[in-house]
């Protein structure tokens, strides 16, 4: 089988909102299928379209564009919030057309409780999660007593699968408050009425995918979190429940490692996390602020402040290895102008040595200390002067830009398919057009 040119991942390479969204969103006009294989509603993802700002939690990015979206059996849905989402986007007259996965899990009340009262429990290992029950439905798939959209579609079984889910779940949110408990013919009830509205949508999502694919359909998989985060091979325990990178999509998806063409890697000009977990290149002063600000650094989901530092290229270069990153997109250049000098971290020491590889452990990174190399910084300009650079294209760019962007492919040894320079899809470079 031939490399297939149909199939795309956005994946992110760091630590989440690398601007995964914008980007989707983006590829998605040229797209039949955007595809979201892991993860849940802790993802909060970006696109800026006609000047409105839609935030996507579950729902896939090529929602905007009225394209044909399916959310696989990797993901975990609260089908409340994806109730809303499809609302907001009739609100907004557009047009659904979703495929959702009949083996997906599904989030309860029990889960969003447990993510809370296991973190408050935490001591130095507590993650910062998103508290939306995210890591507790992932682990009732692996014990095998988790809901799937299946049997919320099907009223006998929802009934005989939720008590027994509500049982296991009340002996231990007990454990934590004696007095806890909520009433399971509501419960069972509300979710009945999320069953009858979502069965139409309702299908084998793998099957249908691999029709679409071996029918020459270009499909997007849209990757959430960042490969950092991904439960394997990331920043563990300061991780999500889901592999966040291309990895998973054969698993969450149900498609063959073969399938998937090209995998596109998605950057910030600099670090960006949101929860816990120690970031070598973490700024604490004003120029960190200075960057929240200008790159309007506040979670998508939460609403929490991130923590922002300098581009760190020694753990992306690992994710670029992992994902097999084919090309790699920059995003939020524009938000580093005005500060001058800039560092990129090419590299960690741990006692008096350089590593050869990312160190993976947070123990060990917590004594790595970040190599820099110094780069000159590019000027402020107005919103209609970077708009007007994108309409220019590469040439037009800053030189500082340039030779930052130049010196980042060269580090990872991957070419530069995309520039990143606002927002909005128009402020946009296509370096290589591989869709
Ligand atoms: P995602 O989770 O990877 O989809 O990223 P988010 O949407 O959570 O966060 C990225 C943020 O940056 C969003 O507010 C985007 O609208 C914004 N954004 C994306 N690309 C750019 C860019 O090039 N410049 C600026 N200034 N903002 C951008
Ligand atoms: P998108 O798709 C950034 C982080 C949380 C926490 C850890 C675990 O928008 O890039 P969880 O609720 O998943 O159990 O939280 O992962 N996190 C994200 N950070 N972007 C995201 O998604 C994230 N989803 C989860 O802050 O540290
Ligand atoms: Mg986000």
């Amino acid at each position: 089988m031939k490399n297939n040119k149909n199939t795309i991942a956005v994946i992110g390479l760091s630590f989440g909102d690398e601007g995964k969204g914008k980007i989707t969103d983006y590829l998605a006009q040229k797209a039949d299928l955007v595809v979201r294989f892991q993860g849940g509603n802790n993802a909060g993802h970006t696109v800026v379209h006609n000047n409105k700002k839609f935030k996507f939690h579950i729902m896939p990015s090529g929602a905007v564009l009225e394209k044909e979206v399916m959310i696989a059996n990797g993901c975990v849905v609260d089908p409340k919030v994806l109730l809303n989402e499809m609302d907001n986007l009739r609100e907004n007259n557009k047009e659904i057309n979703l495929k959702l996965s009949s083996t997906a899990h599904v989030i309860c009340p029990f889960h969003r409780i447990l993510d809370g009262l296991e973190e408050e429990s935490k001591t130095e290992y507590r993650v910062g999660t998103t508290k939306r029950g995210i890591g507790p439905t992932y682990a009732d798939k692996a014990s095998r007593y988790g809901l799937r959209i299946f049997d919320l579609t099907h009223p006998k079984i929802l009934k005989k699968k939720l008590k027994n889910l509500y049982l296991i779940k009340k002996r231990i949110i007990n454990c934590y408050d004696p007095d806890w408990d909520i009433n399971f013919n509501d419960i069972y009830d509300e979710f009945k009425e999320y069953g009858e509205k979502l069965k139409p949508y309702v299908i084998d999502t793998a099957y249908y995918l691999n029709q679409a694919i071996d029918s020459g359909k270009k499909v997007i998989f849209e990757g959430a979190q960042g490969t950092l985060l991904g439960i394997d091979h990331g920043f563990y325990p300061f991780v999500t429940s889901s592999n966040s990178n291309a990895l998973g999509i054969c698993s969450g998806a149900g498609v063959s490692p073969k399938k998937i063409g090209t995998i596109l890697g998605v950057i910030k000009a600099y670090t960006s996390r949101v929860g816990k977990g120690f970031v070598p290149t973490e700024l604490k002063d004003e120029i960190g602020d200075k960057i929240r600000q200008q790159g309007n650094e506040y979670g998508t989901t939460t609403g929490r402040p991130r923590r922002v530092g300098w581009l760190d290229l020694f753990n992306i270069k690992y994710s670029v290895m992992l994902n097999g990153v084919d090309y790699i997109a920059i995003m939020l250049l524009d938000a580093l102008e005005g500060i001058d000098p800039l560092n990129i971290c090419i590299g960690y020491e741990m006692e008096g040595k350089a590593l050869d590889t990312w160190p993976i452990h947070p123990e060990k990174v917590k004594k790595c200390t970040p190599i820099y190399k110094i780069f000159n910084g590019w000027k402020q300009r107005s919103r209609e002067e970077w708009t007007e650079i994108a309409n220019s294209g590469f040439e037009s760019l800053p030189k500082e830009i340039k030779n930052y962007v130049n010196f980042i492919a060269e580090q990872l040894q991957t070419e530069i398919a995309m520039l990143s320079i606002g927002p909005e899809r128009e402020d946009t470079i296509v370096l290589k057009d591989f869709f």
